[in-house]
């Protein structure tokens, strides 16, 4: 199992490096747009800071656009993999995107079944379908389609890997660790576990009473 990055931030892929979290970059216009600035020279330099895949989103919704845009994409660094929305005109894009050798992730797949049309290209097969797990938390649906995802892509026997993203509590990424191959994980939810209350109130426990030992007793 990998374990990618959910951000545009530079600050960030460098800074979570160190940990070992960034196998791989994922962006979508949304994370491009709120850092601002030119978004391709952006990819530009997020792709050659990770030796991973660093996946970038279309931002057209009819197809011949979506393929010009993907080829464009897919020019900018041999490890680029081009988000494709689970939509009909983002499965005839994928269908001519793979035909050319472009690697492909789809996105925006909040139930299993969407991916199946996707599943069963084959020439060459789809590399990730992304499980979106946390969305539909925010509206108070508990999403157990990474696993129903992984049942899919097992029973049509694909190579397919299962990119379970949108991952905002602790909660949810314990659920989706026994079946994504990846898991891409924003800084957000990184901070937050280095930052687990009971941990800095236990470290200080302790510390309070160890400070109360008479010095020379104290190991150093
Ligand atoms: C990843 O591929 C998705 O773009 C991302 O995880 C979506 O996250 P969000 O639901 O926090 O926008």
């Amino acid at each position: 199992m990998r374990f990618f990055l959910d951000t545009a931030n530079l600050y960030e892929i460098d800074h979570w490096r160190e940990f070992g979290l960034v196998q791989g970059v994922t962006t979508n216009p949304a994370l491009l747009a709120k850092e601002g600035g030119d978004a391709l020279g952006r990819l530009k330099n997020i792709c050659s800071m990770v030796a991973g895949p660093v996946s970038a989103e279309v931002t057209y919704q009819d197809h011949p656009s979506m393929i010009q845009q993907g080829l464009r994409l897919a020019g900018v660094a041999p490890n680029v993999v081009v988000k494709l929305p689970a939509t009909i005109e983002g499965y005839r894009a994928a269908k001519v995107l793979g035909s050319r050798n472009v690697k492909r992730n789809i996105t925006l797949t909040f139930v299993a079944t969407q991916a199946i049309p996707f599943l069963m290209l084959n020439s060459p097969p789809v590399e990730y379908v992304s499980a979106i797990c946390g969305r539909p938390e925010d509206f108070g649906v508990v999403s157990l389609e990474a696993s129903y995802l992984k049942a899919t892509i097992d029973r049509l026997s694909k190579v397919t890997q299962l990119l379970a993203a949108s991952i905002r509590t602790s909660v949810q990424l314990a659920s989706v660790i026994p079946y994504a191959d990846v898991v891409t994980v924003p800084p957000s939810t990184w901070r937050t576990l280095f930052a687990n209350p009971m941990t800095l109130q236990g470290e200080n426990d302790f510390l309070n009473a160890w400070r109360e030992l008479p010095a020379e007793w104290r190991t150093s």
